[in-house]
This record gives structure tokens, sequence and C-alpha cells, in this order.
């Protein structure tokens, strides 16, 4: 079962966002996922709700004050499970990037093997908790803000991977997902069409999420996108497509079967 971790140098671009809503996404699409917290600051904990924000998390275990599948929430999507970061206190806070890196591995191995996928939300920059989350991690996404020196923070994502496959650890940038897209600014389209003629063609992806007030509204509600109204808002669908194309990146599927016909009848 892969294992994603979602990260940026840059704070604010929209990882968190990602994350809660391509792990609804594939779960909506059939498998089991699991999204992880790893940002001191809880940023699943704080966009889902209070239930998260009360949950032991991420912070208890790691204090070996639960078990790791004991903090695991499920929803009311049988195949979206969510393990919220809780409150980390001002003394595991000092600490939080190095127990990660001894823990983290651990934590996730045992719960993983109850998922088709699992995928880890970080804290900005690519230190401390996120290198921990990246050393755990199969594979790597990364949001690409449509904003100018966005490309500037993805040569440093590029760099640190390069580095850390010179260390013998192979971290495959899986994708780059251009967000907050303002389709009618010329500066912001033009940051995407940039990235696609500085990348190889399979590290952008062709689906984009635009920006779209209904994200504030979806976090302050705590839910993902899909969730924030019976019929949920245009924006929603991007993230099946964007799941769809990551199925076979981040292998859940080979490229051939992703292209293969879903057949109707069992
Ligand atoms: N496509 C979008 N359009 C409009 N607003 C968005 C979009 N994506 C995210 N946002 C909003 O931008 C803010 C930052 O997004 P988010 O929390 O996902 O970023 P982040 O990279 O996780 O931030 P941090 O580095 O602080 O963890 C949030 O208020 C979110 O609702
Ligand atoms: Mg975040």
């Amino acid at each position: 079962m892969p294992i994603v971790a979602v990260v940026s140098q840059k704070g604010g671009v929209g990882k968190t966002t990602l994350t809660l809503n391509i792990g609804y996404a594939l779960a909506e699409r059939g498998w089991k996922s699991l999204v992880v917290d790893t940002d001191p600051q809880g940023g699943i904990g704080l966009s889902i709700g209070p239930s998260a924000a009360r949950s032991q998390g991420m912070a208890a275990i790691l204090a070996a004050e639960v078990a790791a599948a004991e903090a695991v929430l499920t929803t009311r999507h049988a195949n979206f499970h969510l393990l919220p970061t809780g409150h980390v206190g001002a003394a595991q806070r000092l600490d939080w990037g190095e127990v990660l890196d001894r823990r983290l591995a651990d934590v996730i191995f045992d719960l993983a093997a109850n998922y088709d996928v699992v995928l880890i939300d970080t804290p900005s920059g690519l230190d401390g908790p996120t290198l921990a989350a990246i050393k755990v991690a199969d594979a790597v996404v990364s949001p690409l803000q449509s904003e100018p020196l966005a490309l500037r923070s993805v040569t440093q994502l590029i760099e640190t991977l390069a580095y850390l496959r010179s260390q013998g650890l192979h971290k495959p940038l899986a994708a780059l997902i251009p967000t907050m897209v303002q389709t009618r600014v010329d500066a912001s389209l033009g940051v995407t069409q940039e990235a696609f003629r500085l990348f190889p063609p399979d590290v952008v992806l062709e689906s984009f999420v635009p920006r779209d007030p209904m994200f504030l509204r979806a976090s302050q509600h705590g839910v993902p996108i899909a969730l924030t109204a019976r019929r949920p808002p245009p924006v929603a669908t991007v993230f099946d497509r964007i799941a769809a194309e990551l199925e076979a990146r981040i292998g859940l599927l080979s490229e051939e079967e992703s292209y293969e016909p879903i057949p109707l009848l069992d």
C-alpha cells in the first residue's frame, strides 16, 4: 500500500486542503484511505471539526499514551479514516521533529497494513517533521501554488529529493499539483505553463485546483469540499480527476490498469 507525503517548502500553499480532499476522493473511488497529520499545528485537526480537535491523535501516540490504531478516527465514509495531530504540549513541540524521525516509521507501518493508501500531511519546510514523513513515504506529492516564486520553492524540493537520493533514499516526486489557479489571471496561468515547460511531462498533473472561495467555507466547516453541501460546488469534482491521475503515479494501479475499462457487471 503506497504511503504518500504531501510536502512543500512554503507555508499556506494548499497542502492540508489537498491531503484531505485527495484522501476523501480516493476513498470515494473505492480505496481504503488514511490521512495522517504530522503538523504540530494540526492542520487536519483544525479543518475537520471538533471531534478531531479532541482526538488524542499523533501527539498521544508519540507520548506512548495510546496505541496507534486507537487514535485513528473513523468518519461517515467507511473508506476514509483520519489520524489528527491532537494536542501537542510545549515540551513535546520542542522535539516533535526528532521524535517523529525516530518513531513515525513504526506508527505508519503499524497502521498501513489496514489501508490501501496512506497520505501524510506535513508542516511547511523540508526539514524536521516533513523530512521524517518523506523518509517514511514511498512517494512525494507537492502543491504548486500558482503564484510567482512558487517555482523557486519547487526547485528546493527537487534539490532535497536529489540529495536524499544521493544518500540512498529514493523518494520520487509523484506529482506537482497546480493549485489556487486563477484561470482568468495571466500571471497565475503563467506559473502553471512555466512548470509544464520546466519539469518532465510526468511530473505536473494535468488536473488542477482552481482558486475558489468555497475552500474557505470547507475549512470553516471542517470538511472535504465534497461535503460542504448536499449539492456540492462544481470545484469538488476536480479531486476525483486528481485522484484518478494519481492512482497510477503513486502505485495504486499500474499505468496499463489505469486505462482499462471498469466492468459494469461483476
Ligand atoms: N484552491 C484554493 N482556493 C482558495 N483557497 C484555498 C485553496 N486551497 C487552499 N485554500 C485556502 O488557503 C489556506 C491555506 O490552505 P492550506 O491550509 O491547505 O495550506 P497549507 O499548505 O496546508 O498551509 P500550512 O503550511 O500552514 O500547513 C486555507 O485557508 C485554505 O482554505
Ligand atoms: Mg497545512
